[in-house]
């Protein structure tokens, strides 16, 4: 029993050391969300028109969600039926808005809307079932997420993109200067390439050469305007006539999520159904 439970234990402190990402070591993945004020339509989208990678461990800030809480660990019997719409790889995805249990009536136009979430319940509601906010280590999975969101004409979602700059992350000269180098995947831990270029072997820049104050993402925007980080990675489809298109954000801004599997949480919950003999297929 005992050795189980202590798998179980390093798995939980894995999980949970996820936190928003990184602080550790050095390590290459990596990743974080605007500011909208135009009005939106059902998904989210403007009404009136229409990376890449290396490998970290850190411990991520903690940071809190609206309710107070941190990161969540997962709920292995969740995980068991969690939403798998698509696959690419070894890992399943869903669009939140697809599922009945994130949506919500839009009181205004009485049409059902996928829920929008801050950037750390955003991937809390990912987490629950040992998935995450999607992480884009490819060009490949970039072009998937790509046609996703414009194929749907979703106006945004978050990724699980953060800015390293919470407590831990200021020792790690690796991610200096932080507007270029300070960017990670928080769902793998995993840097994302330096930001002002095209990601080595991509043929495009994820990143949008425009925003709100015309210059290149990311442009810390909002923090001139009322004093907020744009600390979190949001994707937007051409709200700045710029296409799909990485944005720093910052992190309170609501949008829906894609979720992607997690190989961490999805072991972390094999491991707990296995100990406590919840006899759950997690697949
Ligand atoms: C995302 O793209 C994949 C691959 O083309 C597709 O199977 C899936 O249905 C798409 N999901 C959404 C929400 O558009």
């Amino acid at each position: 029993m005992l050795p189980r439970l202590c798998l179980v234990a390093a798995l939980l402190a894995v999980a949970l050391s996820q936190q928003s990402g990184f602080p550790s070591r050095f390590g290459q993945r990596f990743n974080s969300g605007r500011f909208q004020s135009r009005p939106r339509d059902r998904f989210g989208r403007p009404i009136t028109t229409t990376t890449t990678t290396t490998t970290t461990t850190t411990t991520t800030p903690a940071e809190k969600t609206s309710e107070g809480t941190l990161l969540v660990p997962p709920i292995p019997a969740k995980c068991a039926v969690r939403p798998k719409h698509w696959k690419l790889g070894n890992h399943w995805y869903f669009f939140t808005a697809d599922e009945p249990e994130f949506q919500e009536l839009d009181e205004k136009t009485q049409e059902t809307v996928g829920k929008r979430y801050d950037w750390l319940d955003a991937r809390n509601v990912c987490r629950k079932y040992c998935m995450d906010s999607v992480s884009i280590e490819s060009e490949e999975e970039w072009n998937m997420v790509k046609n996703n969101v414009s194929s749907r004409d979703i106006v945004y979602i978050w990724s699980s993109g953060r800015l390293c700059d919470f407590k831990g992350c200021e020792t790690r000269e690796d991610l200096k200067p932080l507007n270029l180098l300070g960017w990670f995947w928080s769902g793998t831990n995993v840097k994302l390439s330096t930001t002002d270029k095209t990601p080595p072997g991509w043929r495009e820049q994820p990143w949008s050469q425009t925003g709100h104050l015309k210059k290149p993402q990311p442009d810390n925007a909002e923090f001139g305007i009322n004093r907020t980080p744009e600390s979190c990675l949001g994707i937007l489809n051409g709200i700045y006539n710029d296409g799909v298109s990485f944005h720093d954000i910052a992190c309170y801004h609501k949008k829906p999520v894609i979720c992607e599997d997690s190989k961490v949480l999805l072991d972390y919950a094999r491991a707990v159904s296995a100990r406590d003999n919840l006899g759950l297929n997690i697949e």
